[in-house]
């Protein structure tokens, strides 16, 4: 497990290079920022992004701690650690990871989240009213869509990273149109998705919040946000890598069973 664990943490420093490297790249004529040795992780990735407000620095490292990794269940966790059970590298099994990021019921869920609060406001503008928002959310909800930055998998109440960055928003930024819409909607849409009947969790989640801080502090450019949870995972991703290669756990598989077995098993469900 020592060379994974070596492979691990150059993974973890290394990756906010390369992903500010990308952002000055993309959005900022290519003015690379080197690293500050006197800043902590998250911090330093604000600096290197090319952020040096006090408040900008504290939400990146609130950012990378609370995307890190809850259980590995999820998909780009899992992602990552069903790679690794083939005792690939970390760095390629880190990229399996991240691309399960892709996706818009995860990864992407924060941009479209943000995306679609922006749009909200431009089409009603900053004071949205209480059934102006019903009516969008049952307006997305009728056209087939979910409500980005609501519902889990496993958790089944208000995600704790949605409070955690609503009480960081709710001491710098209360007069935020976008977190004043977000506040409204957290009133708004668990009824409306209880109405549906379906939803397990009704509650937001990490992703509705996430946006409106990085935009508030003039990361504004929101395809670029799921970048930052991809550098974020790495911790998380590495952990449990480093745990696996120590316990020496085997090739994950999921289980697979035989027409026979799934025949009687009708069987015994409709008796
Ligand atoms: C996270 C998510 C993928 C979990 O999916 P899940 O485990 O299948 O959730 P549920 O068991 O509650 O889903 C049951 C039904 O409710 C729907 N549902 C769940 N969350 C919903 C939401 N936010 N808006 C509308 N419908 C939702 C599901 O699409 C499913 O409908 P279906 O049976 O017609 O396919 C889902 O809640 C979702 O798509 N949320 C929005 C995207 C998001 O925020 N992702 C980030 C999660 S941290």
């Amino acid at each position: 497990w020592e060379p994974t664990y070596e492979d691990c943490l150059n993974l973890i420093a290394r990756v906010p290079a390369v992903a500010a490297y990308v952002y000055r790249r993309i959005y900022k004529n290519g003015q690379v920022i080197p690293l500050h040795d006197s800043l902590d992780y998250g911090g330093n990735l604000a600096h290197m992004l090319g952020f040096e407000d006090p408040q900008m620095l504290e939400v990146m490292r609130l950012y990378v701690i609370i995307h890190s990794d809850h259980e590995g269940g999820n998909v780009s966790g899992h992602a990552g650690h069903l790679v690794a059970s083939a005792l690939s590298d970390p760095y390629l099994s880190f990229t399996a990871s991240v691309n399960g990021l892709a996706g818009p019921r995860h990864g992407l869920a924060n941009q479209d989240a943000l995306l679609w609060m922006k749009k909200i406001i431009e089409e009603c503008g900053e004071n949205v009213t209480t059934e102006q928002l019903k009516d969008y959310v049952w307006k997305t909800l009728n056209s087939g869509q979910v409500v980005p930055g609501y519902g889990h998998g496993v958790l089944r109440k208000v995600d704790p990273r949605y409070t955690c960055q609503r009480e960081f928003a709710l001491k710098h930024l209360p007069n935020d149109p976008l977190f004043q819409l977000v506040s409204k909607m957290h009133e708004v849409v668990p009824p409306i998705l209880q109405q549906l009947g379906k939803v397990k969790n009704p509650w937001p989640n990490v992703d509705v919040h996430s946006g409106i801080l990085l935009n508030h502090y003039g990361l504004t450019e929101t395809r670029y946000h799921t970048v930052l949870f991809g550098v974020s995972r790495s911790l998380g991703f590495s952990s449990q890598v480093i745990w696996d290669r120590a316990l020496g756990l085997p090739l994950e598989r999921p289980k697979s069973v035989t027409m026979e077995w799934l025949e009687n098993y009708c069987k015994q469900a409709a008796a």
